[in-house]
């Protein structure tokens, strides 16, 4: 896929750390209802909590949803109590996995830092990294809010090998729209979104880059950011967990890639 062509959409809910086992199993069902027996799909991935992921990559075997994980360690395996790995992701058949969460950089010690090391260690497994950055409200409000995501999306990719087989998606969460029930303006994301393309561009010639957005996404906007060709897609917290809501989000990106015959 070369950088700004015409991509497939793509849908990612990060169910956070919601729903027990048997919740999942059942909302996971839900999801593949929403999907089967349509030609025109966006890519959707889920991204249950670690206990729930076992059971939950059975119900989407050979289906279209792909499943993700919410996080990793920083390390290939040892004694690391209570962390996972990205080769056990990989065993529990995650294809994507979330890297510096907002949530997880406030309040797990998520650094760049550690961000970039994560991504080092996802470049030498097959999972496709979905790199979170962005700004909180001072630093859009001081006129900072490109020169901030630019240098979290410059800190993670640090001495990361990317080939031209390499797929890395980058989701614009602007911190100040997560779970505010607020999004971003449409012409805001897509002003970012084009700097973060324009960066990446300067660092790597031709990857599999999609760039999409995340912070109170719903049914009722998802067409309007889905629609810009600039935003790949979505990555949806609250609404993945209503299912109406998610299947309004899902059926959005089917109808913008009919009608643009992606
Ligand atoms: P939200 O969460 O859709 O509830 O704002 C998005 C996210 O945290 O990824």
């Amino acid at each position: 896929m070369e950088q700004g062509s015409l991509s497939m959409k793509m849908i990612i809910g990060n169910w956070k750390m919601h729903l027990g086992i048997r919740e999942s199993v059942a909302y996971a069902r839900g999801v593949l209802h929403i999907t089967v027996g349509h030609d025109v799909l966006p890519e959707v991935v889920i991204c249950p909590s670690f206990t729930a992921l076992s059971e939950v990559r059975k119900v989407l075997v050979r289906t279209r949803v792909a499943l993700g994980a919410q996080t990793m360690g920083t390390e290939r395996f040892g004694a690391y109590t209570g962390d996972v790995s990205v080769a056990q992701l990989d065993d529990a058949g995650c294809g994507f996995v979330l890297i510096g969460h907002s949530e997880r950089r406030a309040m797990n010690g998520e650094t760049d830092a550690v961000v970039n090391t994560k991504m080092k260690l996802i470049a030498q497994t097959s999972l496709v990294p979905i790199l979170c950055v962005g700004e909180p409200k001072a630093a859009r409000d001081a006129g900072n809010a490109e020169a901030y995501v630019i240098g979290q999306i410059h800190e993670a990719l640090r001495g990361v090998t990317l080939s031209s087989s390499s797929r890395l998606i980058v989701a614009y969460e602007p911190l100040w729209a997560i779970g505010k029930g607020e999004a971003a303006t449409v012409a805001d994301v897509v002003a970012m979104h084009t700097a973060i393309r324009n960066a990446l561009k300067t660092l790597y010639k031709t990857i599999a880059l999609q760039v999409i957005y995340g912070g109170s996404v719903d049914g009722a906007h998802a067409y309007q950011l889905l629609r810009e060709q600039s935003i790949d897609g979505v990555l949806v917290g609250g609404a993945s967990l209503k299912i109406h809501e998610f299947e309004a989000i899902v059926n959005a990106g089917r109808e913008v890639m009919t009608a643009q015959n992606i």
